[in-house]
């Protein structure tokens, strides 16, 4: 018996019948926690309720009521404000072991101050945190996901280096009274988006535009707000509470064409580009697009574009090794080819000193090392092309790195246009960060797929299996990923484009009065893995 058993096995090994049925079922580790995502401005609504005051996405969307791609804003949303029992009950269904949400700062200090805390807005995140916890539900809170008060813009915002101070006493505020409960705490939701989009940029709230000054005056004062909260948690809560505490940066891959793009592609990692601008397309490049913004120099940001002769113009603009390098490397400074770039380029374009900022000694100690983990948003992969041809002539704020970026025609692709499903990069960007910064715990805050709706997303279900099974491979790579949220428990406000683009494991009815949550059958699929805590592949 014990012979035909042998033979049998062997036999089945041979045949690949055994190792394939292995190969087929992926198992996540013990530990491994998962989860969805979702952000106070995009979910919320009850935009004036009970004290709450307005932020720069309130006050932008209602200055001008068009702004958005739908002409819509997040008064209302997802009206989780008033419906956030039904999230949580999405969340048992879902099986989920945690929830990452994020604070509205004016709900709970309406006069962006700690001199005046809204009892009620305390109170709805209690609501939350305590249904949550009778389901064992752990919440995750992000401090900061992008809805700044008013007030504080008024006051220069994220450039005005007080805000150290006015985010260090909001996240004391939240601590004080959330972190008896709450284990997981994310200090700012991508940093890179509120900086360059923000204030370099007109896609995000405030719209400031001020390419190569105001975003890096952002950056720097951005990470030592992040630094302060991140120090007060550890010397303040964490040995009364225990818990750990981290930033989430967003980090696509950016993938050479060729051997020589290497370089550039390394490079890219630490810049991004952008699209060209309206007074390069006068001079000699043809394009048909529609121009929706257009800025103070004149320049056209487009949010679709269609190309006939790319003019060679980009955006100098650091992406995420601009924060990455700074906190998890022990210079606690911006990474070395970023110094050197900007110092050159200002000098040559007659400013007295470096438009990069520089942190103090005392800025530098507070930065260098101040994440538990590695909170990590990701979506897509760009191709990288260098292309020496460049040639650049345009205001002082922009600058070019000699190379292209571009997403091949036949990558599947997602209702938003940036969002390619390419999942082998994410496989070789949480082996590149690990490479790059010593393996660091890392906690997939946000990835999923956007559509433009209806409850059969099969190609949402194969996003997520593809990069869920990507995931794991880095994992056998030996990548310390400790956990994962999908993005988004439900339809939401995806900003500029409003509720046009889609995320939701739950499809959401706009036009039903109580805004009614319908899972998709990628919310049956995700449930399903959370619960065997397998992927079949
Ligand atoms: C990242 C942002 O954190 C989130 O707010 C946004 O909705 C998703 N990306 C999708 O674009």
């Amino acid at each position: 018996g014990f012979l035909i058993l042998t033979l049998v096995c062997i036999l089945a090994v041979n045949c690949n019948i055994i190792k394939e049925a292995k190969q087929n079922v992926r198992q996540f580790p013990d530990g491994f926690i998962f989860g969805a995502a979702t952000a106070s401005y995009q979910i919320e609504g009850g935009w004036d309720a009970d004290g709450k005051t307005e932020n720069i996405w309130d006050h932008m969307t209602h200055k001008d009521p068009c702004l958005i791609v739908d002409c819509s804003n997040g008064d209302v949303a997802d009206d989780s404000y008033n419906l956030y029992k039904r999230d949580v009950e999405m969340m048992r269904e879902l099986g989920l072991q945690f929830y990452r949400f994020s604070l509205s700062w004016n709900r709970i200090l309406p006069t962006s101050f700690p001199d005046k805390p809204n009892a009620a807005g305390i109170q709805y995140y209690n609501n939350l945190i305590n249904e949550m916890l009778k389901y064992n539900i752990e919440p995750m809170i992000t401090l900061y996901h992008w809805d700044l008060p008013q007030r504080l813009q008024e006051l220069g915002g994220w450039t005005n280096p007080h805000i150290v101070d006015w985010f260090a006493d909001f996240a004391r505020v939240a601590f004080e009274n959330f972190g008896d409960r709450v284990k997981y705490w994310i200090t700012i939701n991508e940093p890179r988006e509120v900086c360059f989009q923000g204030y370099g940029d007109v896609t995000k709230a405030p719209r400031l535009n001020m390419k190569g000054i105001a975003e890096y005056m952002c950056a720097k004062n951005l990470l030592v707000a992040h630094a302060k909260a991140y120090h007060i948690y550890d010397k303040e809560f964490r040995g009364k509470w225990g818990g750990t505490i981290g930033i989430t940066l967003s980090m696509n891959w950016y993938e050479p064409e060729t051997e020589e793009d290497n370089v550039s592609a390394e490079e890219m990692r630490q810049f991004e580009v952008d699209v060209p601008f309206l007074k390069d397309f006068k001079r000699g490049g043809s394009a048909q697009f529609d121009c929706k913004f257009i800025d103070f120099f004149d320049n056209c940001v487009a949010i679709s574009i269609k190309l006939t002769d790319t003019p060679r113009l980009r955006h100098l603009n650091y992406s995420w090794g601009q924060y990455a390098h700074p906190i998890f490397t022990e210079s606690g400074d911006f990474p070395p080819i970023m110094k050197e770039k900007i110092a050159a380029k200002s000098e040559a374009q007659g400013f007295y000193r470096s438009r990069l900022p520089e942190f103090t000694s005392e800025e530098l100690e507070l930065v260098r090392g101040s994440s538990d983990f590695l909170g990590l948003n990701h979506y897509t992969t760009n191709m990288i092309k260098v292309d020496d041809s460049v040639t650049y002539d345009v205001p002082s704020y922009w600058d070019d790195i000699g190379a292209t970026r571009y997403q091949p025609e036949e990558w599947d692709g997602a209702a938003s246009t940036w969002l390619k499903v390419v999942p082998w990069g994410f496989h070789k960007l949480l082996n590149r960060l690990r490479e790059l910064y010593g393996n660091p715990p890392i906690m997939v805050t946000e990835n999923g797929f956007s559509s433009f709706g209806g409850l059969e997303d099969d190609d949402r279900v194969s996003y997520y299996r593809l990069y869920l099974d990507a995931m794991l491979d880095a994992m056998d790579d030996g990548c310390n990923v400790v956990g994962y949220a999908a993005w988004s428990l439900m339809d939401n406000f995806e900003w500029m484009r409003g509720y046009t683009e889609r995320f939701g494991l739950y499809e959401v009815d706009y036009t039903s009065p109580n805004r009614t949550r319908t899972p998709r059958k990628s919310a049956f699929v995700y449930k399903e893995i959370v619960r065997t805590r397998t992927l079949d592949t």
